[in-house]
């Protein structure tokens, strides 16, 4: 069982019956209903202790997309996080969960009139702009509140991060920013806006990066562009680098440590006199958070078993979207023999699925089973499809339980009611 281990130190078996923290998974979801997203609080403190001790000069900005659970941000707020933002919504979250508005840089490339504006008062750190377009409505803006705005110019460096090509940001063919090679002459065109003070480049290249040599080459080529921005006389004062480094799926995954990574780019970044920002998400929660579901039937069916779980993809859709791969272990092991099953969700897809082929204990009706790696990204994405409440979610923390989100019910999902 020290496999577990390697994916969240807290979690164990004892006397056959896993435990987070000290708490019990099976005697939580008898007590709270499934399905159940818990958390462990000591887990993401230790992750984001490794950022600052790795990086002991950077700002780090929690990436509030991967989990935007409020007593989260605010647990992260209270170690010292900033956050990144990518809409108006997260915004009023990490202001509410008490991060300062000094520590919040704002991502995105759709972000409207009212989320700017919003932004500009609450005169966050940066906005991290990703078109010209942004950078001329920022200044309208910015000029009828009689304000000036910081920004750092996302600029893709066109490297391949071997990861899903879906969350693959930093090429050329993505949505994300503008073309490195263009960037100097977007420097110049946005340095003629009076309300625009340039103070930086942001950078970010994709995310779930287990190999880390992408970084190198997305780093060194922003490092060359801040020497050509400082060269020309802009005030660069900050480089953010993004997020994105991955964590433990499959049981065979080695995940990168931050001081990997503080390493890996130490040469590059040691020329440089800017601070770092990094934007961490699935790194700090991901294995944080497991997923209680409940057996609710069994069955075979031509050659393949179905074991059918109370949890689908309107709860976790990573499986269903990504083909993602979750590690799932049964709340108690009992000495049966075990099957080769797929694991599904109630819904009528057959894209509802969390595991296919999946090798694990024989379950029967009324079982618990446990889907690891879904802090992030995982309640994040959680829908009402098939008009299903959304889970609650639980925080464990040496032996203590908080309930952080309570399990929705019929009602507030059709309000303004009939
Ligand atoms: N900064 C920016 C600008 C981003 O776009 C992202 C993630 C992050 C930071 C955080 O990246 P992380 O450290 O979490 O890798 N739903 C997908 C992940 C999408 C990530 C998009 N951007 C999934 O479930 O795998």
């Amino acid at each position: 069982m020290e496999l577990l281990k390697e994916y969240n130190p807290y979690l164990e078996y004892r006397n056959e019956e896993l435990f987070l923290e000290g708490v019990s998974l099976r005697e939580l979801a008898k007590e709270y209903g499934t399905p159940l997203y818990v958390y462990s609080a000591n887990y993401i403190k230790d992750r984001f202790n490794a950022y600052r001790e790795a990086f002991p000069d950077a700002l780090i900005c929690y990436a509030v997309k991967a989990n935007f659970n409020p007593h989260i941000v605010k647990y992260l707020a209270q170690l010292g996080a900033g956050a990144d933002i990518v809409s108006g919504g997260e915004l009023y979250l990490a202001l509410k969960a008490g991060i300062p508005a000094e520590k919040i840089v704002y991502a995105g490339v759709g972000k409207t009139e009212k989320e700017l504006t919003d932004a500009i008062n609450a005169e966050i750190l940066m906005f991290n702009v990703e078109s010209r377009q942004e950078i001329e409505v920022l200044n309208e803006i910015a000029e009828r509140l009689g304000k000036k705005v910081r920004i750092a110019i996302r600029v893709n460096p066109d490297v391949d991060p071997k990861t899903h090509p879906y969350i693959a940001t930093g090429m050329q063919k993505s949505k994300f920013g503008i073309d490195i090679r263009e960037a100097e002459k977007e420097y110049e065109y946005a340095s003629k806006f009076k309300n625009i003070e340039i103070v930086g480049i942001h950078c970010h290249i994709g995310s779930q990066i287990l190999d880390i040599s992408p970084y190198r080459e997305a780093i060194e080529k922003v490092v060359d562009l801040y020497e050509k921005l400082v060269s020309k006389g802009f005030d660069i004062k900050y480089l953010d680098i993004g997020g994105g480094l991955g964590i433990k799926y499959k049981p065979e995954d080695k995940e990168p440590k931050p001081v990997e990574l503080a390493d890996l780019i130490r040469p590059y970044i040691e020329k440089v006199k800017a601070k770092l920002i990094l934007e961490p998400g699935r790194s700090i929660l991901g294995n944080a958070g497991i997923l209680i579901t409940q057996v609710q039937f069994t069955k075979d069916k031509g050659n393949k078993h179905f074991i059918i779980v109370d949890a689908g993809m309107n709860d976790l859709v990573r499986p269903s979207i990504y083909n993602a791969y979750h590690h799932i272990v049964p709340a108690a092991v009992y000495e049966r023999e075990s099957v080769k099953a797929d694991i599904v969700g109630p819904i009528c897809e057959t894209g509802d699925f969390l595991a296919s082929d999946r090798e694990i204990q024989k379950s029967v009706r009324g079982d618990y089973l446990v889907v690891l790696s879904v802090g992030a990204y995982g309640f994040a994405m959680a829908s009402h499809y098939n008009m299903r409440p959304r889970a609650s979610e639980i925080m464990v923390e040496n032996g203590d339980i908080k309930l952080i989100r309570n399990r929705e019910n019929y009602e507030y999902i059709i309000e303004p009611s009939l």
